[in-house]
């Protein structure tokens, strides 16, 4: 049973035939009328949802263009860019939005910002800020960075108070607290959270203490969605959030930054100085305003199909997926010890255009729900893994 590939066969017709070619694709089609062919045909359970391709991308803006004409900006003034951030403000409950070209930007300027002339800035030492921001914290905008929580999901509010209170202890010169970042969920723990309760516990000690406080919230629609708490809520114990519009928006890349008007106010200018203010961003902010629009219907769709698929696989015998403690969308599949591993990938990629991560040697992979799974009906993915068990056996 050979899934079709609608991408290909336009592939197929040649780019000459493009603006003829493109199809409308409605919001959510894929959701409410299952037999469509989906936009990607391919079912992944890995990554950060779909990243579109050249074609793919161009279909998606032409559906956004349908649902509503798109709109230049100019230096992230106005149109497309406007819009996006209006609706982050909306989605966040926080005074004014700001796009930028990267999250590592976002990051780096919301803890500069915060922290003032203050150096010591407290990060999770799993997080990107800490390990996967090339130092630029130290580097560029003479801040040193604080790990806590060694290899950790979080530190809890208690560990944040003993490191601050210890500070004079160890340390004789002061050069001040700036901010206290928090990421969440966390990328380097396989997308766990932090426990909302831990959550609310840091924030209202560090308003105690007058000291600021960022997110790092890349990917926080997947823990707005796995947990229940709404990004408002999420937003409401910090000063500054940045949320990603390339993970799960869509974009082919930038990010939006989110906080008070006097913080974000000051964004164009180190955006400007640092070389990172664009003349067109509409292409992104497009994208991710018309994905923005569906993003939690979506999540909960698939939420609601990947625990039918994951039901019913855990009753074959020698395959089971279980939730990561404090997860979000990615799950730990086992499947029998001594199955073919590479044959159950490559059947389900070749006959049914499933893509898994390969289980390693103990039969352990990781699997992450995303838009994906709704390409195709929960009895289709899971007759899929059944078969390719068979075959793999
Ligand atoms: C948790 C987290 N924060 C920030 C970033 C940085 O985003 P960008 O690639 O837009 O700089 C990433 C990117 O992978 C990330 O995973």
């Amino acid at each position: 049973m050979k899934a079709f590939n609608r991408r290909n066969f336009i592939k197929g017709a040649g780019l000459t035939l493009l603006p003829a070619a493109l199809p409308t694709i409605p919001a959510l089609s894929h959701i409410t009328s299952p037999e469509m062919p989906p936009n990607e045909s391919i079912v992944k359970f890995y990554g950060d949802g779909e990243m579109y391709d050249g074609l793919s991308y161009l279909e998606q803006l032409q559906a956004a263009n349908n649902k509503q004409p798109l709109k230049v900006d100019r230096y992230g003034a106005g149109g497309a860019i406007e819009e996006l951030e209006k609706k982050f403000e909306t989605i966040t409950g926080k005074e004014k939005a700001i796009f930028m070209p990267s999250g590592t930007m976002a990051n780096q300027f919301a803890i500069a910002m915060l922290s003032g002339e203050n150096t010591k800035v407290y990060v999770q030492d799993t997080s990107h800020v800490y390990r996967d921001e090339a130092d630029a914290a130290q580097s560029v905008f003479n801040k040193r960075l604080i790990p806590l929580a060694k290899n950790q999901t979080y530190f809890t509010a208690e560990e944040l108070k003993r490191a601050i209170e210890n500070l004079d202890n160890e340390e004789v010169f002061k050069s001040g607290i700036g901010c206290v970042s928090i990421e969440n969920p966390v990328r380097r723990t396989d997308g766990r959270m932090i426990p909302i309760g831990e959550i609310k516990k840091i924030s209202e000690y560090c308003r105690s203490k007058n000291l600021k406080l960022h997110l790092d919230g890349a990917r926080l629609h997947m823990a707005s969605a796995w947990s229940g708490i709404s990004i408002r809520e999420y937003s409401s114990y910090f000063d500054t959030v940045y949320i990603s519009l390339y993970k799960y928006l869509g974009a082919s890349g930038g990010a939006i930054l989110c906080g008070q008007k006097s913080v974000i106010e000051k964004m164009p200018h180190m955006i400007k100085i640092h070389g990172g203010s664009m003349f067109g961003n509409w292409l992104n902010g497009a994208m991710a305003s018309y994905k923005l629009d569906t993003i939690e219907e979506t999540l909960k769709e698939a939420i609601r199909r990947s625990k039918e698929i994951f039901n019913t696989l855990n009753q074959i015998q020698g395959l089971k997926i279980t939730a990561l403690d404090n997860g979000t969308n990615i799950y730990e599949l086992q499947v029998p010890i001594n199955m073919n591993v590479q044959k159950f990938g490559d059947h389900l990629a070749k006959e049914y255009m499933i893509r898994i991560s390969r289980p390693n040697a103990g039969g352990i992979a990781r699997i992450t729900v995303n838009e994906t799974l709704l390409y195709r009906e929960p009895k289709y993915i899971i007759d899929a893994f059944k078969d390719a068990l068979n075959k793999a056996k």
